[in-house]
C-alpha cells in the first residue's frame, strides 16, 4: 500500500457532504483520508462535523470580498492544504469562487458537487430554479473546477425526480441524500485512479471496483 490519499475539503455550510465523505473514507468506500477541513465561516456546521470525526479543521478568513477570496486568503488555504499535503481539493458547499492562483496550486485536483444536473441550473439555489422552471427530473453533478462557475468536466451525475407536491426544502433534501452517495462514489474512483480525462470529457476505466453502482444512470 502506498501512502493514503488525502483529501482536502472546503465548505461554507453545514457540512452534510463532508459527514458523507468522510464516513465513506472510514468505511474503507473511499481509499482515501480527510487531511483537512477548512471553511470561510466561523463557526460553520462543517467545523462541527469535523470535529465530531476527530478531522483537523479550521476557519481562515476570507478577507474582503463576498464572493471570492482575497490574495492573501487564498494564500492562506493553498498554504494550509499544501502542509497537509493533499492530493485532491473537494469543495462541499463553498460558497466562494476559487480564482487563478488557487486553481494553479491544484490543476485538475479540485472536484464540487453541484445540486442540479448540469449545465442546467448553475449557480445559486438550484433546486429552486429547476423547481420555478417546472423540470420533472433534476439531480446533483460531480465535476471537477475550473475557471467557470458551476463549469468543468462532468464526472458523475444522479437524477432525482421532482414531485408535484414538493416545495424547496423537500426537494433540496432529495438531492442531498443523492448527493451523499454520488460524492464518495466520484472521489473513490479517482483516489482508484479510474477515471481520466480527454478535454471536456471524464472517462471511466471498465474495470472499475464494484463497490458502488455505476454513478452515471
Ligand atoms: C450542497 O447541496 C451542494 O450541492 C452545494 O452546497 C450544498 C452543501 O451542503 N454546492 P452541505 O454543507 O454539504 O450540507
Amino acid at each position: 500500500m502506498g501512502n493514503p490519499f488525502r483529501l482536502g475539503v472546503l465548505g461554507s455550510g453545514k457540512g452534510s457532504n463532508l459527514a458523507a465523505l468522510a464516513d465513506a473514507c472510514a468505511s474503507g468506500r473511499v481509499p482515501a483520508q480527510v487531511a483537512l477541513v477548512l471553511s470561510d465561516v466561523e463557526g460553520a456546521g462543517i467545523l462541527d462535523r469535523a470535529r465530531e470525526r476527530n478531522l483537523a479543521g479550521r476557519f481562515i478568513p476570507p478577507g474582503k470580498f463576498r464572493t471570492k477570496l482575497d490574495e492573501e486568503a487564498e494564500k492562506n488555504f493553498v498554504a494550509a492544504l499544501w502542509a497537509e499535503r493533499v492530493d485532491l481539493v473537494a469543495l462541499a458547499g463553498f460558497m466562494r469562487v476559487l480564482k487563478g492562483d488557487f486553481l494553479r496550486a491544484f490543476e485538475g485536483r479540485i472536484v464540487n458537487v453541484h445540486p442540479s444536473l448540469l449545465p442546467s441550473f448553475p449557480g445559486l439555489e438550484a433546486w429552486k430554479q429547476a423547481l420555478d422552471h417546472g423540470v420533472k427530473v433534476t439531480g446533483c453533478t460531480v465535476h471537477f473546477v475550473d475557471a467557470g462557475v458551476d463549469a468543468g468536466p462532468i464526472i458523475g451525475q444522479r437524477a432525482v425526480p421532482v414531485r408535484d407536491e414538493d416545495t424547496p426544502e423537500t426537494l433540496h433534501q432529495r438531492i442531498q441524500e443523492a448527493e451523499h452517495e454520488l460524492y464518495p462514489q466520484c472521489v473513490a474512483a479517482i483516489a482508484r485512479g479510474e477515471i481520466s480525462v480527454a478535454g471536456r470529457r471524464v472517462v471511466w476505466r471498465k474495470s472499475r471496483s464494484a463497490d458502488f453502482a455505476d454513478p452515471r444512470r
